[in-house]
């Protein structure tokens, strides 16, 4: 496909082997960019409570982009690896010529309350959520400044990124880093025309969250359960009330996508909610 408004772009996701991640490389894709992909592939830490990401889920994002006519350059790479990292967006800006925007959405989830917490827990989450993410805007912000285009920098943080989130306050912590890198990094690179924000969804149906892990912290203490209220019906056009309580990856390409592009240009340093409005109770 050609002529879609991200036509000549070229678009950095991390973690983009399933979940949100492949949604936003085959939107930004079938938007016209060009993508590079990467993805660790396989288990993170045993500290994670839920299955790993596969090089067969990879393939299916390589497969879905290339259905929509757009090139893409994808490479197994976990997000604490710099020299990794490095090397994928100098692969994909050799091969592509460019790069335009970033989307950093690399991250992991496990529960526990804060004084019960490992080490490997702590250490996890915040080398992936926080750290991973410094490393990915690190090793291509210098690559859009060099193309000297500007550019959209979207960074994937959380509900609770935004607000309290009892048992996970280290993820809580790794996403609240990430609005605190994104309003600096804003600062820092506007005056290259890079808009940075940072988006906040609530629930969103992946393997992140639809597994039993988050059942079994709020059964042993159920008064975390105020923090996590269900979100309201979508009302939709039909009438009809849509789904139930979780959103789709869908849902959340279309504002990754808004951001990417110049719909949004007047944005950044930014706190995009994406929650049907739940957040304000
Ligand atoms: N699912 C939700 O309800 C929800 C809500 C708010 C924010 N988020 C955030 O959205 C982002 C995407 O999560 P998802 O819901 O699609 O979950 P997911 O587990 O389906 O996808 C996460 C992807 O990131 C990859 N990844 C994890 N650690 C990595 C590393 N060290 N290096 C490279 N790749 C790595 C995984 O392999 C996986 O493919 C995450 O940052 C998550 O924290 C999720």
């Amino acid at each position: 496909m050609t002529g879609g408004p991200l036509q000549g772009r070229v678009a950095f996701v991390t973690g983009a082997a399933r979940g949100q991640g492949r949604a936003h490389a085959v939107r930004l894709a079938s938007e016209g960019a060009d993508i590079i992909a990467i993805d660790i592939c396989g288990p993170v830490d045993d500290s994670v409570p839920y299955a790993a990401a596969t090089p067969e889920d990879l393939a299916q994002t390589v497969a879905e982009v290339q259905a929509t006519g757009a090139r893409i350059l994808s490479r197994r790479v976990d997000v604490r690896d710099d020299a990794a990292v490095r090397q994928a967006v100098a692969d994909g800006v050799a091969e592509f010529g460019r790069l335009d925007i970033v989307v950093a959405n690399a991250g992991v989830l496990s529960w526990g309350r804060l004084w019960e917490l490992t080490d490997d827990q702590w250490n996890t989450v915040i080398d992936t959520n926080l750290t991973g993410t410094w490393r990915t805007i690190r090793a291509a912000v210098p690559a859009i400044i060099e193309a000297g285009n500007g550019g959209s920098i979207i960074i994937v943080s959380s509900a609770a990124g935004i607000k309290a989130s009892p048992g996970n306050g280290h993820y809580a912590a790794s996403k609240f880093g990430l609005t605190a890198l994104t309003n600096s990094l804003a600062l820092e690179a506007g005056e290259y025309g890079i808009r940075v924000n940072s988006i906040h969804p609530y629930s969103v149906a992946t393997p992140m969250i639809e597994n039993d892990s988050m059942i079994g912290i709020l059964q042993k203490h159920p008064n975390y359960l105020h923090a996590f209220a269900p979100m309201p019906y979508q009302p939709v056009p039909s009438g009809d009330a849509q789904r139930s309580d979780f959103m789709t990856v869908t849902d959340i390409a279309d504002v990754v996508a808004w951001l990417a592009g110049d719909g949004s240009g007047n944005l950044s340093g930014s706190q995009i909610n994406i929650d049907r409005g739940v957040m304000r109770y």
